[in-house]
């Protein structure tokens, strides 16, 4: 496979389902890339998944800087996008273009994602026409939790949908590669899916859309408690990775670990004291 650029993206619409994976490091972005995935999101749930704590909120441009370059190097043929982190593209368009540019040039990223539909359009303007590829987010957006009033489902009223609508057309006409649909309800998601030329890429938002995105840690079953409901757990590895770790802390205490398999021969024989 070649590698996925923004335009074989947006070409993939009507086409072909884009079934997209966040990470955080090296060596899962490696796994995700040989799996398949086209694009390959470094989440700002990084917040969350990674660091502790319990928002996006305080996750910083540093933060994502070192985790998008570390996706960077294990991802071969996926779209790699950096998460724009909170305050980094709202104060000015010139502090946008400065720090979305920092994710190309410094950690090797194919484009950029911000939150946000109408009120972003002179920002995604800037980005592109600079040369920065947008991945747009509407609906559910983390990053305004506490405006939100918490992370719920958005889209339930006639005038939340008409709102909705403006943001699509509002970031199709900025020039959004593709955009990202987070939990609203499958059948509004649709109307959304239809009324754009771009990919709608959905998380918690039904099957009608050009593709889904889930965060790596909630299908991997890596968290301890139970993911949203929209999740499909593919693996436990939360349980997997506890048992693993019991059971060499038990055979370090019992001395069954390790062996003579697992040490190096001598190659010279030790002088007699
Ligand atoms: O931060 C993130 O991982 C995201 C996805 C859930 C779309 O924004």
């Amino acid at each position: 496979m070649k590698k996925w650029t923004t335009a074989k993206i947006r070409a993939a619409k009507g086409n072909q389902k884009l079934a997209c994976l966040t990470a955080y490091d090296f060596t899962l972005a490696g796994i995700a890339d040989a799996a398949g995935a086209p694009l390959i999101l470094v989440g700002d749930s990084l917040g969350m998944t990674t660091l502790g704590y319990s928002t996006t909120l305080p996750v910083t441009m540093e933060d994502m800087l070192h985790h998008t370059a570390a996706v960077a190097r294990g991802a071969v043929d996926a779209l790699v996008v950096a998460d724009m982190p909170f305050l980094s593209y709202q104060i000015s368009t010139g502090e946008a273009i400065r720090n979305a540019g920092r994710f190309l040039q410094e950690a090797g990223a194919d484009a950029v994602k911000i939150e946000g539909g109408v009120i972003r359009r002179a920002c995604v303007k800037a980005l592109t026409n600079n040369g920065i590829p947008v991945l747009g987010h509407i609906g559910l957006l983390p990053q305004s939790v506490n405006q939100l009033g918490g992370f719920k489902v958005q889209g339930r009223s006639r005038e939340a949908v008409d709102r909705l609508l403006e943001d699509t057309a509002a970031l199709t006409e900025a020039g959004v590669f593709a955009i990202v649909l987070e939990c609203v309800p499958p059948d509004i998601a649709g109307l959304i899916t239809a009324a754009t030329e771009v990919p709608v890429i959905g998380i918690g938002s039904g099957a009608a859309c050009d593709g889904q995105i889930l965060v790596m840690n909630d299908i991997l079953g890596l968290g301890d408690k139970p993911p949203a409901r929209f999740v499909r757990q593919y693996l436990n590895l939360h349980s997997l990775i506890r048992e693993a770790f019991g059971k060499y802390i038990d055979e370090v205490k019992s001395g069954s670990y390790p062996t003579a398999d697992h040490s190096y021969a001598a190659t010279a024989k030790m002088p007699p004291e």
